[in-house]
């Protein structure tokens, strides 16, 4: 399980020790290639693709990647066997490295659609699902899941829908430790309100030691990833790593044994920049739509509001990337010593 050949020929070794989670709207190939500049290893994910966008919509729009990106999760939303399978193979094809399916999005949208967290109460289907999928691709196929369903805090239910799942041939499940509570609700408030349960994943570790199993859920600092992983074989970082790209630098060294990082903020955003004009001339991709990501790149810093208003200002969107790097770089006096 630890390595694969993708189509391009690449080799590409998976594993889960480090991830950034998928996220709508957020880590889209813009996002990734910015955190793909920070840190060599960890896995990133896409957003989540739903079978009836690949089967039926713009298939490049929605699969395009940069080949810098590897190693790449495609996260799938979906529960009919049969388009998972198409779309898995589709997802292949493009070169991911992992295929991954969402059950554990808890949005009123994808329940009507029978999909995300609502799966977990049929982790038979999940299972030829997964089973489906790992009939028509090669690449490892794997879970995202919460560890419950509303108020539910029955162990056995998380425990009985991993087990039946791994039957199927899923060897990998990254579990977001909080319940999804299917009414009442929003998608923000169901990764917020719903309390964090890591022992719950500890427990499943321990009765698992076969599987692979990431833990998600609220992690924020170096010190409580490197504790769960005495516990747990990965950690997936979502928002924080989104708010915070620069932490992400120090986990090469941290956490693969890597030279410490000589990289800098500003080196990093000139090769923002330098993408940014690539992706111009190549797509017609305005700058704005992927300077957005990197909003958070001085984050904790002096002066950081002030770059972070000058990259979002949309009256600067007629000016050349170049420029308005400029900008947001030029000295203002009032920023000496001025936090965030
Ligand atoms: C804006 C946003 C969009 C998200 N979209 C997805 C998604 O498409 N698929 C998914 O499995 N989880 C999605 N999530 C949940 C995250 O993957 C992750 O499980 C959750 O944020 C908890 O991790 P964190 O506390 O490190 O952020 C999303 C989270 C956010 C903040």
């Amino acid at each position: 399980m630890n390595s694969q050949i993708s189509p391009q020929n690449q080799q590409v070794a998976l594993n889960w020790r480090l991830s950034v989670a998928p996220m709508m709207d957020w880590t889209d190939r813009h996002c990734r290639y910015l955190h793909r500049l920070l840190t060599r290893h960890t896995l990133l994910y896409t957003e989540m693709v739903t079978t009836g966008a690949l089967l039926h919509g713009d298939v490049p729009r929605h699969l395009r990647f940069n080949a810098e990106e590897h190693p790449l999760a495609l996260q799938l939303g979906g529960s009919e066997p049969a388009d998972l399978a198409r779309s898995a193979l589709l997802g292949a094809q493009w070169g991911y490295d992992e295929i991954n399916l969402n059950c554990g999005c808890p949005s009123e949208r994808v329940q009507r659609g029978a999909f995300g967290a609502c799966l977990m109460n049929e982790a038979p289907l999940v299972a030829d699902c997964v089973k489906a999928m790992r009939d028509a691709v090669q690449i490892p196929v794997t879970v995202k899941h919460r560890i419950g369903i509303d108020k539910s805090e029955s162990y056995e239910f998380v425990r009985d829908f991993i087990g039946t799942v791994a039957e199927a041939g899923c060897e990998v499940f990254i579990v977001h430790a909080r319940n999804a509570w299917l009414k009442g609700l929003s998608p923000k408030e169901n990764r917020e309100v719903p309390p964090l349960r890591y022992d719950v994943v500890a427990q499943l570790k321990r009765d698992f030691p076969q599987l692979t199993l990431a833990i998600n859920g609220g992690f924020k600092d170096n010190q409580s990833v490197a504790e769960q992983l005495e516990q747990v074989d990965g950690v997936m970082v979502g928002r924080e790593a989104y708010h915070n790209p620069w932490w992400l630098a120090s986990w090469d060294a941290q956490f693969y044994g890597d030279a410490p990082s000589e990289l800098t903020r500003e080196a990093v955003e000139e090769q923002m920049v330098d993408y940014m004009e690539r992706e111009a001339l190549a797509h017609g991709t305005h700058w704005y739509s992927i300077a957005r990501h990197m909003l958070g790149l001085r984050h904790g810093l002096p002066g950081a509001r002030r770059w972070r208003q000058v990259w979002s200002d949309h009256r600067l969107k007629v000016l050349p990337a170049r420029e308005v790097m400029a900008l947001a770089r030029a000295p203002r006096s009032e920023d000496a010593g001025t936090p965030n």
